[in-house]
């Protein structure tokens, strides 16, 4: 079965909460966790921490040796220049940051981020040997008025414009629609399934067409996370899904016991996709 070969991540966004010294004890916290649920790496999802920009150089080497990667909110496509208050490619890779998101739905609606620059963004991440967690979602006006697919489909197709079909496979996509980021409203398991599997879909044939067909990156390795208003309470359906691999977890990822459930979900998984694997 394709899905036992599929990376499980899970990835907590603080947003922009945590002094670097408040985020060092949130980072302690969850490394203790993490170092007591299993001795063997191999059977924990790849965890990634995403610090605001101020916390970076701090968290980092409390990471190294860990496993834990290190994760930037957002980055500008150019190496250096005249932008104030943007950080660029060369910032993120010096203080070896391993993740990158790009196009999260507060960048696109509150900072006015287009598909067009989301694009330029992943560009620069992928040429860069950053890794990209594309993030997608609709509006709620754009679900009820049945636009969902078209608009995920979109935003994916934009943002993977034009990438070095070799480079598919550094790619994650995560699926947040809008109306359930911080709303405490969950988009069904099954639904976010559906959503997840339409992503899916239009990765394979985005691939298809930049690649002639050469069939070395099949969509059915690409992980894709879902991310809107996850908790422990909610983690386990949403990983029981076939098409959703893991999570982007914004609020409960402030919380150590919170998160470190959800990470125990996510070992849950791979444990679950060995078993599978193995057969
Ligand atoms: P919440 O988990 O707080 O809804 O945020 C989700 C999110 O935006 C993660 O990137």
């Amino acid at each position: 079965m394709k899905t036992a070969h599929r990376q499980v991540i899970i990835a907590g966004n603080w947003k922009m909460n945590k002094t670097s010294k408040e985020a060092a004890a949130l980072t302690e916290q969850i490394l203790a966790g993490v170092k007591s649920l299993s001795a063997n790496a191999k059977n924990l999802p790849e965890i990634i921490l995403c610090p605001a920009y101020t916390s970076l150089a701090t968290v980092g080497p409390l990471l190294k040796g860990t496993g834990v990667k290190l994760g930037a909110q957002n980055m500008d496509w150019r190496n250096e220049g005249a932008f104030t208050g943007e950080i660029s490619p060369l910032m993120l890779l010096d203080l070896k940051t391993n993740y990158v998101l790009i196009g999260h739905s507060e960048r696109r609606h509150l900072f006015g981020e287009t598909n067009a620059t989301t694009n330029l963004r992943l560009k620069a991440a992928l040429a860069h040997g950053l890794k990209p967690i594309l993030c997608v979602g609709e509006m709620i006006d754009e679900r009820e008025n049945e636009l969902t697919d078209a608009v995920v489909g979109r935003q994916v197709g934009a943002g993977l414009t034009d990438i070095d079909p070799a480079q598919f496979s550094q790619v994650t996509i995560a699926y947040e629609p809008v109306w359930a980021i911080g709303t405490g409203k969950t988009c069904e398991a099954k639904e976010a399934n559906r959503v997840c599997s339409v992503i899916r879909k239009t990765v394979a044939s985005l691939y298809a067409r930049y690649s002639g067909n050469g069939h070395k990156f099949d969509a059915a390795d690409m992980p894709i996370l879902y991310g809107g208003s996850v908790k422990a309470s909610n983690i386990a359906e949403q990983l029981k899904q076939e098409h959703i691999d893991g999570s982007l977890v914004g609020g409960a990822s402030l919380n150590a016991e919170e998160f470190l459930a959800i990470i125990k979900a996510g070992a849950d998984r791979v444990k679950h996709n060995l078993a599978a694997a193995a057969h």
